[in-house]
């Protein structure tokens, strides 16, 4: 970590570094990441003041342990943890938070600590075998927890997010009435929560889901005091431009108002992506050019898994002391290991004469890009600088832009 961290952003660094562009003048060997705390302190503030009900910040999508006191200090008081390495980084980071163990197939003795070490009381499942083992684990002297608050997870559609994660966990529709029951019985708060898949890219993929949590409800005849309605709130990336994040809240909200459920019920959600994609990009350099391909410093086992083996497309752009007016063409970029899948097909839109030396910035990399760093065939990266400039897109920067015309009106 550059020394410059610690500061969470909240005032100029002292190297006076203010964006990629500075960062480029020093020509750096290794990539560097870009930190962009106003960024990541922006969408929570928008989760919080918009969102109908509680925002739980999906740690997996970016572990960071500045990023996570950034979240803190904007408000976000909860925190989706899948494992208990990420129960034991947020317990040791933020004490007073609230962890919630959201992954449905967990090691006993992980529940075991979650509980009795780190104080986490909420806990998903999407089988019996599973609440059995949480009702154990939780268990002291034989006698059972009495302030378990336990999530059902149901299986729903996936079909309107870019990446599923339908196949792997849920309860089927015809195990759910029992599953309900039975969890009802050990459980102070009983919840129902679901994913929709990561980066939803309409509303209308909560309305299904929420349909889903409709029947489960009327079926199993239980009373109900949370829904969750997870994550998959989409960012900004090239071809992948979703309608304003507004338009899920009024959904989401208008379908939770129709639940059969009682008027304390709570309405909580799960964002990763969405908190995170805008606080990070990385700068990499031009090792070789080949035709329209391009060798950079950074790859498939660095920030760009994603680009890399799921195609996804990010934004960039040329890093110059004058921006080239050359027309810009199309490149797909080789990472620095030594092996073949390390290539990122793209297209990534460059001018025409990028060359061998040049920088180019690489946004939206803050969710399961940075995140996901290995140090694979001695490359990588331990350099980050803080940065002030606005992330290469936004979905809250127009939102705040519109406000403040409306201010000054
Ligand atoms: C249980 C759970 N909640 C929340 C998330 C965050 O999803 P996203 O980053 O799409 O918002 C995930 C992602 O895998 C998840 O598995």
């Amino acid at each position: 970590m550059h020394k410059h961290h610690s500061a969470l952003g909240l005032a100029a660094t002292p190297s006076g570094i203010l964006s990629g562009a500075d960062i480029a003048k020093l020509r750096p060997v290794q990539p560097v990441t870009l930190l962009r705390p106003h960024a990541a302190r922006r969408a929570a503030r928008f989760f919080a003041e918009k969102f109908p009900g509680r925002s739980l910040y999906a740690v997996k999508a970016n572990p960071s342990a500045d990023l996570l006191k950034v979240l803190w200090n904007a408000g976000v008081t909860h925190y989706d943890v899948a494992s208990i390495g990420e129960v034991r980084l947020v317990h040791d980071t933020l004490p007073e938070a609230v962890l919630c163990f959201m992954h449905p197939v967990k090691a006993a003795e992980a529940i075991a600590e979650a509980y009795f070490e780190h104080g986490v009381k909420t806990f998903s499942l999407d089988t019996l075998e599973e609440l059995e083992k949480i009702v154990e684990a939780t268990s002291k002297d034989g006698v059972p927890a009495t302030d378990l608050n336990l999530l059902v997870r149901l299986q729903v559609n996936n079909e309107h997010a870019k990446l599923s994660l339908g196949a792997k966990f849920g309860a089927q529709a015809e195990d759910v009435k029992a599953l309900l029951f039975a969890t009802r019985q050990a459980a102070d708060a009983l919840g129902i929560c679901f994913h929709v898949g990561s980066q939803a890219m309409s509303p209308a993929a909560y309305a299904e889901a929420m349909g889903r949590v409709r029947d489960a409800i009327v079926q199993a005849a239980v009373t109900v005091d949370i829904v969750d309605v997870g994550g998959g709130f989409p960012s900004w990336y090239p071809g992948m431009e979703p309608p304003p994040l507004e338009n899920y809240f009024a959904i989401i909200h208008e379908s939770f108002e129709k639940l059969p459920i009682s008027y304390s019920a709570e309405l909580w959600c799960e964002p990763g992506r969405a908190l995170c994609a805008e606080y990070s990009s990385i700068v990499v350099r031009v090792e070789k050019r080949r035709g329209s391909e391009l060798y950079i410093n950074d790859g498939a086992y660095g920030a760009l898994f994603d680009a890399a083996h799921i195609g996804w497309r990010y934004p960039v752009r040329l890093l110059r002391d004058e921006e080239s007016d050359v027309r810009p063409i199309e490149f797909s970029f080789y990472g620095p290991t030594c092996d073949d899948l390390d290539h990122m097909a793209g297209p990534f839109e460059l001018p025409a004469d990028v060359q061998a030396g040049d920088y180019i910035e690489i946004g939206m990399l803050g969710a399961y890009g940075c995140a996901m760093r290995t140090g694979f065939n001695g490359f990588g990266t331990e350099r980050t600088e803080i940065v002030q400039d606005e992330p290469m897109a936004s979905l809250y920067a127009a939102v705040e832009h519109r406000r403040s015309n409306v201010v000054k009106l």
